[in-house]
């Protein structure tokens, strides 16, 4: 057992007749890390770590048509194939980030499910907030950014039929000790590292991220809506009061974030004054003067 963890990265020394001393605990992702004093009822009771996959959220819609249980969770140290939303492909370099996806089973309509991306968006965010003093916020609906930078982004798919899910899976990327990014993101893209000047261990934020979500998640099954999260959200989300760029595929407007709805949509006033409704899936929100923010 003891070769078994040397071999996994943890540093131990041996006193003979005395036993063994553990010196240094590394950014190990498995299993028992994971759900050491994690104490959820639902959520990652069951866990899959990969060392390399192609995508969480790939196997995980997988496990899930073969009847993973809800709360299933899935981590790997590396992505091949990351998938970011509207097709985009995510950078997942070896044991530098959290890539991992859960499988959830709601029992509410399928229109109502990108709400759980907002939900995944707060727990990460509060998360961060505990380990980095205050400095992340969500850019609505489903981006965390630190310093005007993205650290995190969510991506959630669904299997459903008319007024039935079959299953969600929820991807969440964090960039945490992460300090190369490719060409095409340098410029929006950081990491927690990057920003705070020091490494972060993996599992502890994983476990705030849990933990956090089915907290969030057991309200929101019960109310049906985002309403009893609502204050904490738009306390953490970046863009209310501020000016922001809508852009969609075939328009673009400026306006001025003003709060968000039970629903989850962001609601903005436009130069004339008059307020639209804007949902999530439907736009990209762009800082002024083409900034992320
Ligand atoms: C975005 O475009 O902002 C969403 C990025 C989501 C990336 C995560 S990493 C874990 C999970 N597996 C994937 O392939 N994508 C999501």
């Amino acid at each position: 057992v003891i070769k078994q963890l040397k071999a996994e990265g943890y540093a131990i020394e041996s006193v003979q007749n005395k036993g063994y001393c553990l010196l240094v605990s590394p950014d190990v992702l498995s299993k028992e890390e994971i759900q050491y004093k994690l104490d959820t009822v639902t959520f990652a009771k069951n866990i899959k770590v990969y060392n390399a996959i192609d995508s969480t959220n790939q196997e995980g819609k997988k496990l899930a048509l073969e009847g993973a249980k809800h709360g299933t969770l899935l981590v790997a140290d590396q992505q091949f194939k990351g998938k970011g939303r509207r097709g985009k492909s995510w950078e997942s370099p070896p044991k530098t980030g959290i890539w991992m996806t859960l499988i959830l089973r709601p029992d509410i309509h399928p229109n109502k499910a990108s709400m759980l991306t907002l939900l995944a968006g707060l727990a990460t965010v509060q998360t961060l907030n505990e380990k980095i003093n205050n400095t992340a916020y969500i850019k609505w609906p489903n981006d965390i950014v630190v310093n005007g930078k993205k650290v995190c982004g969510i991506l959630t798919e669904m299997s459903a039929e008319l007024d039935f899910i079959n299953y969600v899976v929820v991807g969440i990327g964090m960039n945490v000790n992460t300090f190369e990014f490719d060409a095409s993101i340098q410029e929006v893209a950081t990491s927690l590292a990057v920003e705070e000047g020091k490494t972060f261990e993996r599992v502890p934020i994983i476990q705030g991220i849990i933990k956090k979500f089915e907290k969030y998640y057991e309200l929101f099954v019960k109310s049906g809506d985002l309403e009893n999260v609502l204050k904490d959200y738009e306390k953490n989300c970046i863009n209310i009061s501020k000016e922001v760029r809508i852009i969609s595929n075939t328009d673009e407007m400026i306006g001025t974030a003003l709060r968000i709805t039970p629903s989850g949509e962001l609601i903005v006033k436009d130069q004339q004054g008059q307020e639209h409704i804007i949902r999530s899936g439907e736009i990209s929100v762009r800082g002024l003067n083409g900034k992320y923010i």
